[in-house]
């Protein structure tokens, strides 16, 4: 255990009883994440700090995660989850009937999929694309596209098999398009990297609810400057409007003005414990380098999937290079669903891991891992060794 994330992975207490293979799931609490919210709390307690000056925090937010998916903090609006920021994009788009979206439902979260499927209301279809073997069928998507497109959607990574996708490819065929790249990066967010100029994303939104280590109902929405004025939020309270004037109950001018950058997307009081979470998270994954927080997950995650080939586990999704995340996953895709497998050995497995505290999941049918720099090798070993037991002895 000579990792530079040793540190760190001490300042989780789930980590004491259990192995914690699950951030794909969700987050696991730092105690310093903690100790800020604690902090923002014991401070309304004590109605000793006002609310502009929590704000502080969330500024900070917005520095920091621009910083690390490579934007301007101008691109960052803070929101509250990946649903919250799908359907903000949706409804700040002006569509005409006879538009359409770009997508593969198949691979994607519900909670990027129903916003979508609600636009067939206003006339505009949605070209879903099947998806192959568990992964994006890129020459598919790319030939869905026409000039009535108006968005392609897809996840950084999907949530089960796990597979990453190629933004860069995706975002440029948009482009071509003039349509807009719009992602789901909830489970990329905090743990792989991102340079989301560089990957051609016009919106990337996500919670902080899993890498990101920060707490339910709070995130972020990447708004790339290149695409904010094609972009008209369909909601509109003080925080989207611009004033020179910082106190929240001052009324401007009735011919007000949106604010010049993202935060015309942001709606009404922050959730400010969530910013203090946030906050706190981001500094401690900024001390550690977003290339160690990667590489750290990466490497426990590649040990993982090569033992589960060892073992012989049926199905074990096998990424090409370009396609590799920290999600690890096993077992027939669909042959069950979220929480539940049809395949004998995926529950036998996922009993065991329970049994011997390692946390998991089953989604879509299959047994999933996930993983992050907190990971060590010893957390993927054991999880083998349980799941070799297992094997054996049926
Ligand atoms: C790919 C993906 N998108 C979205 C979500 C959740 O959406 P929301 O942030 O709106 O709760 C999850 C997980 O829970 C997910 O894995």
């Amino acid at each position: 255990m000579t990792h530079a994330t040793i540190p760190f992975r001490e300042g989780f207490p789930a980590l004491r009883n259990q192995t914690y293979l699950s951030i794909c799931d969700k987050m696991i609490l730092h105690r310093q994440v903690r100790a800020e919210v604690e902090t923002f709390l014991d401070a309304l307690a004590d109605a000793s700090a006002s609310r502009t000056q929590h704000e502080t925090r969330v500024t900070a937010c917005r520095e920091r995660f621009a910083a690390l998916v490579g934007a301007r903090p101008e691109e960052i609006a803070v929101g509250r989850n990946v649903s919250d920021g799908i359907n903000a994009t949706i409804w700040a788009v002006d569509w005409r009937e006879g538009d359409n979206v770009v997508l593969s439902l198949d691979l994607e979260h519900p909670n990027n999929a129903y916003p979508w499927l609600r636009l067939r209301e206003r006339g505009v279809e949605l070209r879903s694309i099947p998806a192959r073997d568990g992964r994006l069928d890129y020459a598919a998507l790319i030939g869905a596209m026409d000039d009535r497109t108006r968005v392609l959607t897809c996840a950084s990574v999907s949530f089960a098999p796990g597979f990453r996708a190629d933004l860069e490819r995706l975002g440029q065929a948009a482009h071509r398009r003039d349509a807009l790249l719009v992602v789901d990066g909830v489970q990329t967010a905090g743990i792989l990297q991102h340079d989301l100029h560089a990957e051609n994303v016009d919106v990337f939104v996500t919670s902080t609810s899993k890498g990101l280590l920060g707490l339910y109902g709070f995130g972020f929405q990447f708004v790339s400057a290149r695409c904010l004025d094609r972009l008209r939020p369909a909601y509109l309270s003080r925080p989207a409007v611009a004033s020179d004037n910082e106190d929240h109950s001052a009324m401007g001018s009735e011919a007000y003005r949106l604010q010049p950058d993202a935060r015309r997307f942001e709606v009404g009081s922050y959730n400010l414990a969530g910013a203090y979470a946030a906050d706190a998270a981001m500094a401690l994954l900024a001390q550690l380098g977003a290339e160690t927080v990667e590489a750290r997950a990466l490497d426990v995650a590649a040990r993982l999937r090569t033992g589960m080939v060892e073992l012989g586990l049926p199905d074990v999704a096998m990424p090409g290079p370009a396609e590799v995340s920290h999600l690890v996953t096993a077992g027939p895709l669909d042959a069950g669903g979220h929480g539940y497998s049809d395949t004998r050995w995926v529950t036998d497995l996922s009993a065991a891991l329970a049994e011997a505290r390692i946390a998991h999941t089953v989604r879509r049918g299959q047994l999933r891992f996930g993983t992050h720099a907190y990971n060590i090798d010893e957390d993927a070993d054991r999880a083998l060794d349980v799941m070799q037991t297992v094997r054996r002895a049926a």
